[in-house]
């Protein structure tokens, strides 16, 4: 785990834990060793420690979290390490992460390659920092600096924090290991962080945290990280450690963290496909084809234009063509004017893109995505199309939402290359897509739809066919509740503050006005059969219309509608219901219960093929808050029994349909758990 090498009077320490270098048990008794060895040793005159591999190291064994101590603590041998008497160089290329830059920071110089990332991400997972990490780090590059930093969690690059005063040096990445021994030879003596003391003006931490009310909200961790660093402040650098090590231990034992942890573990869990061999062949994708370049096709492109794959997107006219073509460009310069993006990526970008009416252009493509709209018949018309243009061996995908892939498979003599790749909107922002397993979709296809999917920036996750797959699946029980109870007597308002009350980033009728109420709608101001038909008839199309179960200004902001009162109210009289006071406890159960109701049905029927899969679909496509953990891992937490008990008790009202999971129940009656 630690190898260590002299270099005349200079020791190199080299940390090995593949992949990430993470600081485990091992690794940390081998540095404790080393470091003890290095003092001893009259020949070492200095240390230089650096990572094996890719990376200097990904931080402390998130693993070992939810494990008993054992083993030497982190923060004490990074005490030990700026304690040393003999100068300790870092020498950091790849990554720098967590207790990775804990390590270089009690070490007395950093030397980083210019494009290395350094960063604290604990708070990414729900806690902070807790080898100095809040002490050490303001020391060198002030508090306004560090707060961006650790309480964001993003790391900076090389370059960046040899600016900011953190990185002392640059090397290239060829020459690290022996300039950094080099320098190591010409420093005389230790140089402390941890003996430097700061000072800070109090207001700047009360500014700090008005400033990001909205991005902490319910968020333990950040608020924690703020207290930790004005402890760096007003304290010396033994009694601000123990402060943030008080901090950590009640953080790492909380319920965010708990969820937060499991969200990471879980988004790579999702990476690993059940029963497929692990080399997998990949087909090669360098081009790739969009049907359809509205809304979803759009967004979907720009993900490979980004990523550097030239697109080719087919229209059916050319004003729609140009619109769409249109609609990228602005989207690029939307992201340039904030200075995300530089004019030059925004070319690189628009180069890429081939736009075209020609469907016989698709011929040269790897992988061909449709993303017309929700029409089974639409779909197997391109998709018989394609089968007669499409190159041996092109991917077929559709983006479809709800519908079947073997259907549309079923039209082309190569249901093997047929998958689906379903984004959500918008397709160039959010991260997840499902990755949907049609019953003949080919290993390797469907490996290399998770490995593009990766490629692009995206989380995939597989999806086995049915009507919605795992995301659009579970809203149809919230929504068929979500309607019920409007009609027993809540209102839009108190449904949705539920949900945004329990951190949903929006409601389901904040959901509905924002996708369009008139999506699935049949178009016939006749025929209403339930709000949502009846709003659609009244031109309540949603935000696009200002008006749809709320009223909108032109800033999009929401109000209650007295229309929509209206057409409730005639819908409750119609149907002889008489409205009745409903407790935000009703609202939970059938809105949010029926949802992990639908999950275990999705689980059991191997829809999905782990719990957590389920909870990383609504964690990164529907805005789940992340700190619950997903709709599984909430309810495993609150126990299964509770979940079942509270469903039982309105089962009679859930819904045509909504029937109880047997999976549910028999894991509620063992006492056991979704996710396991
Ligand atoms: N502890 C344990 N396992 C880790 C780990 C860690 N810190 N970091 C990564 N791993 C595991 C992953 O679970 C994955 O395992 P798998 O192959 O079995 O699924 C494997 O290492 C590879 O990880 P990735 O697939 O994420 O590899 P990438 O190359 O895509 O990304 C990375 C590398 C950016 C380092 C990413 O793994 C990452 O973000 N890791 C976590 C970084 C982090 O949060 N560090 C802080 C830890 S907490 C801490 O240090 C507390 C301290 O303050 C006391």
């Amino acid at each position: 785990m630690i190898e260590t090498q002299l270099h005349d009077d200079v020791l190199e320490i080299v940390m090995i834990n593949p992949p990430v270098n993470a600081l485990g048990e091992g690794v940390r008794t081998g540095l404790d060793e080393a470091i003890t060895g290095a003092l001893e040793d009259d020949a070492v005159k200095a240390i230089v420690i650096r990572g094996s591999g890719r990376l200097f190291s990904g931080g402390a064994d998130i693993t070992e979290f939810s494990k008993p101590p054992s083993g030497p603590s982190l923060p004490a041998i990074i005490d030990a390490i700026e304690a040393s008497s003999k100068p300790v160089v870092a020498a950091i290329h790849g990554m720098a992460l967590g207790g990775g830059l804990e390590v270089a920071l009690g070490s007395h110089y950093r030397v980083a390659t210019p494009k290395a990332k350094l960063g604290l991400p604990e708070v990414t997972l729900g806690i902070l920092p807790g080898a100095g990490g809040t002490q050490r780090l303001p020391r060198l590059v002030g508090v306004e600096a560090a707060l961006d930093i650790i309480t964001s969690g993003t790391p900076i690059t090389g370059a960046e924090a040899a600016e900011l005063g953190l990185v002392d040096k640059l090397s290239a990445e060829e020459t690290l290991v022996e300039d950094v021994i080099a320098f190591a030879r010409t420093l005389d003596a230790p140089r402390r962080t941890g003996d430097r003391s700061i000072s800070a003006d109090p207001a700047v931490f009360t500014k700090f945290e008005a400033d990001n009310a909205r991005r902490f909200k319910d968020l333990e961790a950040p608020r924690a990280c703020i207290e930790a660093i004005k402890a760096a402040v007003e304290m010396p650098l033994d009694a601000g450690q123990e402060k943030e090590r008080a901090l950590f231990m009640q953080l790492v034992k909380g319920d965010q963290s708990k969820a937060l942890r499991h969200v990471f573990f879980a988004e790579r869990a999702a990476a690993k496909i059940d029963g497929l061999p692990k080399d997998t062949q990949l087909r090669p994708v360098t081009k790739v084809g969009v049907i359809g370049a509205g809304t979803m096709g759009g967004g979907i492109s720009m993900n490979f234009l980004s990523a550097g794959i030239p697109v080719t997107i087919v229209e059916m006219a050319q004003e729609a063509l140009d619109r769409g073509t249109d609609i990228i460009r602005k989207n690029y310069e939307a992201t340039a004017a904030k200075g995300r993006l530089t004019a030059e990526a925004v070319e690189r970008a628009m180069n890429l893109l081939s736009p075209t009416l020609d469907f016989d252009v698709l011929k040269d493509c790897d992988l061909i995505i449709e993303a017309v709209y929700e029409n089974m018949d639409v779909k197997k018309e391109i998709f018989a199309r394609l089968d007669s243009i499409a190159k041996p061996g092109a991917m077929l995908a559709s983006n479809t939402s709800f519908l079947s892939i073997d259907e549309i498979a079923s039209v082309t003599k190569r249901p093997q290359d047929v998958l689906g790749l379903h984004f959500f909107s918008p397709a160039n922002v959010m991260k997840l897509v499902e990755v949907v397993r049609g019953a003949k979709t080919a290993p390797d296809v469907l490996a290399t739809g998770m490995d593009i999917a990766r490629k692009i920036g995206k989380v995939p996750v597989v999806a086995g066919v049915c009507y919605g797959f795992i995301g659009n699946r579970m809203l149809i029980p919230r929504q068929t509740n979500a309607n019920a109870l409007l009609l027993e007597g809540a209102t839009p308002e108190q449904i949705d503050r539920v949900h945004t009350g329990f951190g949903m980033a929006m409601g389901p009728f904040q959901m509905n006005d924002l996708a369009g109420v008139d999506i699935g709608w049949h178009r016939d101001a006749n025929r209403i059969e339930t709000l949502q038909d009846a709003l659609c008839a009244e031109g309540r199309w949603g935000q696009k219309k200002q008006a749809g179960f709320y009223d909108y200004d032109d800033k999009r902001r929401p109000t209650p509608s007295p229309v929509v009162d209206r057409i409730i109210e005639d819908f409750r009289a119609q149907a002889g219901i008489t409205s009745r006071t409903i407790s935000d406890e009703e609202i939970t159960v059938r809105t949010f219960y029926t949802m992990v109701n639908e999950g275990a049905k999705i689980l059991e029927e191997g829809i999905a093929q782990r719990a957590s899969d389920i909870d990383v679909v609504w964690t990164y496509g529907y805005g789940w808050p992340r700190h619950t953990g997903g709709p599984m891992f909430w309810a495993d937490q609150i126990g299964l029994a509770t979940v079942v008990d509270a469903l039982k008790r309105y089962e009679d009202r859930l819904g045509e349909g909504v029937t109880l999971s047997p999976l549910l129940l028999a894991r509620a009656a063992e006492g056991k758990p979704l996710d396991r």
